[in-house]
This record gives structure tokens, C-alpha cells and sequence, in this order.
């Protein structure tokens, strides 16, 4: 198949929806770029953007939302970030917040943290997202390292080797990414300048609002904002030992017999095992083994984003 361009006149929200629902990318319009959305409940739907961005490592995702009530389900609202989705929702801007216990959005969207980037975005995009029931992860719906995508021609460009749903509502009004921010006690902290400006948060929540120092990003790929289990991680191994817990993959499946072993995907795809990778580290970091050994995954397609993760895990600890 080749790609589908859909004007908004005549694009067909049913094909749309059974796409995100089979776990599959659909390129949506946003007031600030195209995104690459997909269901931010499926793990491998999320594996899916990776690897069509050729992402070479897992930064956490915006997810996006169709309203305060979708929020609510996934992050714990606190007063400041109410103000902000009253003033800005749908809009331009992306808020930080502590994820729910209980929110279905994949360990792979929001990069193994107790936090989500929540937003949610006007138009179009908005009521797929409601038709959907679900949040959206989407980041810009281009190659990395490319430039964000403003028009379907952009997303065309960039990704249209692939087979993807591209819905056309032509060019994007903002062009540039959301703001992000975090809300702390007495601050709103800027991880993202974009359109809605320090001086537009000041006035809607009568907050002092600082840009994010150089101490305090928490950019992409950054080890600080990523899941790090307790237990030291030792990579390349294809003889675990036995007393330890073990993340095989492929043929490289351990001790198979044993409750501390798991595989990242049995027929070694790297979309599977993508998908698996944050909760079965979890699982294992949870067995309370003082390490974690895991086997070798190839430095091809998502597995190169897989071994950024891993090798972060697996570096030495600044201990804070
Ligand atoms: O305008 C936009 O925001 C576009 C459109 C498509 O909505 N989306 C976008 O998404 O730029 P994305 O996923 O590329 O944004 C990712 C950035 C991360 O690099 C990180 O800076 C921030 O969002 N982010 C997401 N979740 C975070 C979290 N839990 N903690 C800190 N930063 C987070
Ligand atoms: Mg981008």
C-alpha cells in the first residue's frame, strides 16, 4: 500500500480510528505540527514511532488528550496545571504532571517515568482523539533529525517511504512544537520554549515562571529522566548465570525454565521487544537481585534505540 493522503474534507474517521486501533501510526495535524500518533496504551503501537522516525534512542512522548477529564485518568491534576489547561486546552501547550497509578499509557510513552507530558490539541486532531477514547502519543510525524512537519507534503517527505496514513487539513497555523512545562510548588518551570510565552503563563496562573537551567533539562535522553532500575545491568551476556534474574532475546533466552527470566521477543522482533523492554526490566528490578543481566540485541533499526536505553541502564550511577 502506498500512502493515503486524505484532505479533512474526505478523509474517513473510521479508517482512521481502525488503524490506531490495530496499533498502527496514522499523521495527524495539530495547531503545531504534524504528529505520528498512535495509541499511547499499546507498546508495540508506541514501538511503531521509533522505528518510523528511526529514532536512535526513547525519549518520553507527549501524550495527547481530548480534554481535562482524559487528563485526569492518566496524571494527577494539581491546582497550578488546572489554571493552565482552563487558559491554553486545546492549545499549544504541554504539561509535566505525575502519572496516575492506575493510567494505561504505555511505559514505553512516557520512557519508564512516574511523569507524563500531557496536552491537547485543537482541531482535527482533537476529535480523533475523542472519537479514539484514548491518548494519543505523537511526537513531530518526521525523520530524526529532520524538520518538524508543518504541511502533509512535509510528512509526505519525510516518511513516505513508509506505508502511513497521512490526513491532510493543510498547513499547520502555530509550526512550531508545543511549550512544555513542569509545575512545581512555587514555580512553573519551561522545559520547551514554544508559542505560549513565560509572560502568557504569568498572567494566566499568577505564577512566577523560569526557563529550565542547563541543571534542571530534562531533554531528551537525558539518564536523569529516564527509569533506572536498582539492580547494576550487564550487557552482551549469552550464559546468564543462573541465580541471576535475565532479559533474553531472541535464541539468547536463558535459563527459560525460571521465574527470573524473561524475553524480550522469542522470535527476536525488535518492535516486540521495544514494546516489552521498560516493564520487563521493571519486573525483574523487582525480584530484588542486586543484578540484571541481559542478552546481546542487534545495533539495527529499533534495536539501536533498545541498546541507547540499555547502555544508559547499564552505566555507572552518579548516585544523588
Ligand atoms: O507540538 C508538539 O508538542 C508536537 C505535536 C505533534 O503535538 N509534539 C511533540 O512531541 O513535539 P514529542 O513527543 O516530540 O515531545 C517530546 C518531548 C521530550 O523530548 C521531552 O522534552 C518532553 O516532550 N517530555 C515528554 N514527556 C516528558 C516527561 N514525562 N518529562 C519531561 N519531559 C517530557
Ligand atoms: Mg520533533
Amino acid at each position: 500500500m502506498a500512502i493515503q493522503s486524505f484532505s479533512s474534507a474526505d478523509f474517513s474517521m473510521e479508517t482512521v480510528l481502525r488503524e490506531l486501533e490495530n496499533g498502527y501510526c496514522v499523521a495527524l495535524p495539530t495547531e503545531t505540527v504534524y504528529g505520528l500518533a498512535a495509541d499511547a496504551t499499546n507498546g508495540k503501537a508506541v514501538a511503531r514511532i521509533f522505528e518510523m522516525k528511526g529514532r536512535p534512542s526513547f525519549n518520553p512522548l507527549i501524550c495527547h488528550v481530548d480534554s481535562m477529564e482524559m487528563a485526569r485518568e492518566h496524571a494527577q491534576v494539581n491546582e497550578t496545571a488546572e489554571k493552565l489547561m482552563k487558559s491554553f486546552w486545546p492549545g499549544p501547550l504541554t504539561i509535566v504532571l505525575p502519572k496516575q497509578q492506575n493510567s494505561s499509557i504505555h511505559p514505553l510513552a512516557s520512557a519508564g517515568l512516574d511523569t507524563v507530558g500531557l496536552r491537547c490539541p485543537a482541531g482535527l486532531a482533537q476529535n480523533v482523539i475523542a472519537s479514539f477514547g484514548k491518548p494519543l502519543a505523537a511526537p513531530s510525524a518526521n525523520r530524526s533529525g529532520r524538520i518538524s512537519p508543518t504541511t502533509a507534503q512535509h510528512v509526505a517527505q519525510s516518511l513516505g517511504h513508509k506505508e502511513l496514513l497521512i490526513l491532510d487539513a493543510g498547513p499547520c497555523s502555530v509550526g512550531v512544537e508545543s511549550t512544555i512545562v513542569k509545575t512545581l510548588v512555587d514555580r512553573i518551570v519551561i522545559l520547551r520554549p514554544g508559542s505560549v510565552t513565560q509572560e502568557m503563563l504569568e498572567d494566566a496562573t499568577g505564577q512566577k515562571v523560569v526557563a529550565s537551567d542547563s541543571q534542571s533539562i530534562e531533554a531528551p535522553g537525558m539518564m536523569k529522566s529516564h527509569y533506572a532500575p536498582n539492580a547494576a545491568v550487564e550487557l552482551d551476556i549469552v550464559e546468564p548465570d543462573p541465580a541471576l534474574p535475565y532479559l533474553g532475546f531472541g535464541d539468547a533466552a536463558g535459563h527459560t525454565a525460571q521465574e527470573n527470566t524473561l524475553n524480550l521477543s522469542g522470535k527476536a522482533d525488535l518492535t516486540e521487544a521495544a514494546a516489552n523492554l521498560y516493564g520487563f526490566l521493571q519486573r525483574l528490578d523487582e525480584t530484588g537481585a542486586d543484578r540484571i543481566q541481559v542478552a546481546p540485541i542487534p545495533e539495527i533499526g529499533l534495536g539501536v534505540a533498545i541498546n541507547d536505553r540499555l547502555r544508559r541502564a547499564a552505566s555507572p550511577r552518579e548516585d544523588a
